[in-house]
């Protein structure tokens, strides 16, 4: 069992290979996830017509970062690219971390070279002889189909030394694994942990496409991106602006799960409503939806008209679903005990903070919080979300805020004394 290989500490290695065969769930394909396109074919397209012009194609197409902050790619490329130092660097961030985000992992499982490809097309672009994938701890069973694809790739001199006989060309990736830090999933931590340091987010700027890994300038870019990338050297910048929204282009890939009966990965031109996504998956009774993970929005009905799209609701790709009998509370006080294990320890309003959010959403989630512990709860989680040094600690009191916010009710209903309420001003602490 289980519990017998944990107890006699069996390395993961020795664990049944089984257990690990997750199924991809694919439900609904798009850009991407339909266009099975033979290897090399990005590369192909780019080495003709050069590294300009593969950067004025990815500038055309409007492609932002998939990881969730949507930062232009085109813009990171050319940012790495023009800055003096060498050597340059592509890694490619696959410590897909957020809670109820499984989309890189099936970007990996499956369509793995198109993200190697990716990285190749990238350290085209910059200028860079190596990359390195650092996948989540987690995916450790990953590990061994991925080096497989990497040694593929160099037989067909996809990889190496004069990549499809191109005399200037030479690029190879590293796989790295990462220890199950969620931290390390933060760019800059990454990169720490990259150099065999400490998971400790750095203070930005200067960003990586100028001082990146061992200090150099790097291009740090999600597992979806990448492949994004792939797919639009093939088929042009145009091609995928015509996707999507005005400002956000292309298509996203969707992990969807909980109260739902057709979980799993869609794929969505940017701008379709949280309503049509919960139609497709069989959430249409629900009562809220965690859009983004804990670190994004939570949502109830009078929002489900809300697009996905950068321009109103972000995500990285998690999509959770919340139905009528899901306590919130419960959810939140799960998230809350999440961020206070995950916190670094770095800086105090985080480290001090999320300890603090947790204990507070235990009381009032055991029945013995006051209308003075709600009111410190939210002023608290406000000192959090502005204090602290990097968007773990930045977000990490979203699930507290938005429970309060917008579902005021799941909170105050299970507190005791609830005729002091009016004596602690909770619309103060919020703002
Ligand atoms: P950010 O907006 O600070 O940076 C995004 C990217 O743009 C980074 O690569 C950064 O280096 C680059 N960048 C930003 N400003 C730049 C500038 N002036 N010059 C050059 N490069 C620049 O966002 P951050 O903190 O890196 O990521 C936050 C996002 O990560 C959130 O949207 C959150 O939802 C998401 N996230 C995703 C997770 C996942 O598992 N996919 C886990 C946790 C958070
Ligand atoms: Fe570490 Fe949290 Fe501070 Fe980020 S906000 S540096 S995770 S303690």
């Amino acid at each position: 069992s289980l519990a017998a290989l944990i107890n006699a500490g069996t390395p993961l290695d020795d664990w049944p290979a089984e257990w690990f065969a997750v199924q991809d769930n694919i439900r609904q394909t798009g850009l991407l996830l339909s266009d099975n396109m033979p290897a090399g074919a990005g590369l192909r397209a780019a080495l003709q017509g050069g590294a300009e012009n593969l950067l004025a194609e990815i500038k055309q197409s409007g492609l932002r970062g998939r990881g969730g902050a949507g930062f232009n790619t085109s813009l990171k490329w050319q940012l790495c690219r023009a800055a003096p130092a060498t050597p340059r660097y592509v890694v490619c961030n696959a410590d897909e971390g957020e809670p109820g985000t499984f989309k890189d992992r099936v970007l990996l499982n499956s369509y793995a070279t198109q993200v190697f490809e990716g990285m190749a097309l990238c350290a085209y672009a910059i200028g860079a002889q190596h990359g390195y994938l650092y996948l989540r701890g987690e995916y450790r069973y990953l590990l061994p189909p991925l080096e497989a694809t990497l040694n593929e790739m160099r037989e067909a001199n996809l990889l190496g030394a004069n990549i499809l006989k191109q005399p200037d060309f030479h690029f190879d990736i590293s796989i790295v694994m990462g220890a199950g830090a969620y931290i390390c999933g933060e760019e800059s931590s990454l990169l720490e942990s990259l150099e065999q340091k400490r998971g400790v987010p750095r203070v930005r700027p200067p960003f990586p496409v100028t001082h990146g890994y061992l200090g150099q300038p790097t291009v740090v870019d999600n597992v979806e991106t990448l492949v994004a990338a792939t797919h639009i050297a093939v088929h042009g910048g145009e091609w995928f602006r015509a996707h999507g929204t005005a400002q956000s282009a292309g298509s996203k890939v969707l992990s969807v799960s909980g109260d739902c009966t057709a979980p799993g990965i869609y794929e969505y031109p940017f701008g379709i409503s949280v309503q049509d996504l919960l139609e497709a998956c069989g959430g249409q009774d629900a009562q809220a939806v965690q859009v983004g993970g804990p670190s994004g929005a939570l949502i109830g009905r009078a929002e489900f008209g809300r697009k996905l799209a950068f321009e109103d609701l972000a995500t990285g790709g998690s999509i959770m679903v919340y139905g009528a009998q899901r306590d919130l509370l419960a959810v939140v006080r799960n998230f809350s005990h999440f961020f206070a294990h995950e916190s670094c320890g770095f800086c105090t309003p985080c480290r001090v903070g999320t300890p603090l959010l947790r204990k507070y959403i235990d009381k009032i989630a055991s029945g013995h919080g006051t209308p003075y512990d709600q009111a410190e709860m939210a002023r608290l989680a406000m000192v959090v979300k502005r204090r602290s040094h990097c968007g773990l600690g930045q977000t990490a009191a979203n699930p507290v805020l938005d429970l309060l916010e917008r579902f005021p009710q799941v909170c105050t209903e299970r507190l005791l004394h609830q005729d002091y309420a009016p004596f602690f001003n909770l619309d103060a602490a919020l703002n």
